[in-house]
């Protein structure tokens, strides 16, 4: 059975002309597929178009060519009413919580029930989405009296409140700190896998990615530049940009920065070559260092070893310096290669000039 699409973005540009000004094309020739289960990433720096993109979801923004259907309508054909229908099962966070301060947490979470739903109903169904979230003791609290991460709680149960089907979350944890953007993130995905609801989740922080995403794609300048599961965009990045998000998730520069310091890595003769070694899963089974040395006479003096689990499986990033004749270091290196390892030299002069 072939996934169900969700949202298919076909050949999408958006461009804003003001007057007098030059022309941005702040979404250019985007064709993507989130399909239904997906949580899938979209990440880029500021600027890049990703908060454009995900407004032509729910056609806060209209495209300047191309289309965006969701859920099987293509969203700029939709009568007013189909439109009003069509965005409930649209729910959106973002990064500044946009809650109303003179109501209660749960006239919030209620808000968009306002209407569609009898009292009663309304009632348990805050009680319900407030439960979900973890803050049913805060039910009569303002937002004021609330923490960063208690008022993102209260946006998702007001996003959830008209059962939508797909989530975008736009920079939501972007004004958090790292442990209360780790249980935020655990309650999308808990969201995702209890609820069945599909994530498009925006940021400019590959960690958040990492967490919870299975599918990524990377966007500079209006263009999604490269996309990809989960485990291909860590372990296969094609573009620079790519890589340097991946690296940002073991601080790989500063890393690299403070190898370049040590003895170990100064004047490398021609017997020592220092590589990065990257590897996923069933390569970290593999007695890989043991085996360069009995196979091919090459030690490997690891200066450097993070192992990180990306959907419960291992992602290692190792930076060695290897020693031997050059012959055995190249046989070694055709070696790693063909059991899944990607080499990569590391060049301490690029992090010199940064
Ligand atoms: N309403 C608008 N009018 C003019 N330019 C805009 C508008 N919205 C966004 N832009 C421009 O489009 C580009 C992409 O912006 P945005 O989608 O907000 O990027 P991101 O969310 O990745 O930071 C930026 O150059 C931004 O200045
Ligand atoms: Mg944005």
């Amino acid at each position: 059975m072939s996934a169900e699409t969700v949202v298919d973005f076909k050949d999408v540009d958006v461009i804003f002309k003001e007057k007098n000004k030059k022309a941005v094309h702040a979404v250019n020739h985007v064709s993507l597929n989130v399909e239904r289960g997906d949580i899938y990433g979209i990440v880029g720096y500021s600027g890049a178009g990703k908060s454009t993109l995900v407004r032509l979801v729910n056609l806060l923004q209209r495209p300047t060519s191309g289309s965006v259907t969701v859920l099987g309508d293509d969203m700029a054909k939709l009568s007013a009413s189909e439109l009003r229908q069509k965005r409930r099962k649209i729910g959106m966070i973002f990064q500044h919580f946009n809650l109303m301060a003179s109501r209660t947490i749960a006239d919030n979470v209620a808000f968009p029930l306002r209407g569609v739903a009898s009292k009663d109903e309304i009632k348990k169904k805050v009680a319900d989405l407030l439960e979900l979230v973890g803050l049913t003791d805060r039910a009569n609290a303002y937002p004021a009296e609330l923490s960063g991460g208690q008022k993102q709680r209260v946006g998702i149960a007001r996003a959830l409140a008209s059962d939508p089907e797909v989530l975008i979350s736009d920079e939501a944890t972007s004004a958090l700190d790292p442990k209360t953007t780790v249980s935020i993130l655990d309650l999308l995905k808990s969201v995702n896998q209890k609820l069945g609801i599909t994530i498009v989740l925006i940021t400019h922080q590959m960690e958040a990615v990492k967490q919870i995403c299975n599918r990524v794609a990377v966007m500079d300048s209006g263009q999604v530049i490269e996309r990809g599961t989960l485990l291909d965009i860590f372990a296969h990045p094609q573009q620079k940009l790519t890589k340097d998000f991946v690296d940002t998730t073991m601080q790989m520069s500063a890393t690299i920065k403070t190898i370049s310091k040590q003895k170990a890595v100064q004047n490398l003769g021609p017997e020592k070559r220092l590589v990065r070694l990257t590897y996923l899963g069933s390569s970290t089974d593999q007695p890989m260092i043991a085996t360069l040395f009995s196979q091919y006479s090459v030690t490997a003096n690891i200066l450097f070893a993070d192992i990180q689990s990306l959907q419960n499986t291992p992602f290692g990033n190792l930076i060695v310096v290897l020693t031997g004749t050059e012959q055995d270091i190249d046989n070694a290196l055709k070696y790693l290669n063909d059991s899944d390892v990607t080499v990569t030299p590391v060049d301490l002069k690029e992090v010199e000039s940064k």
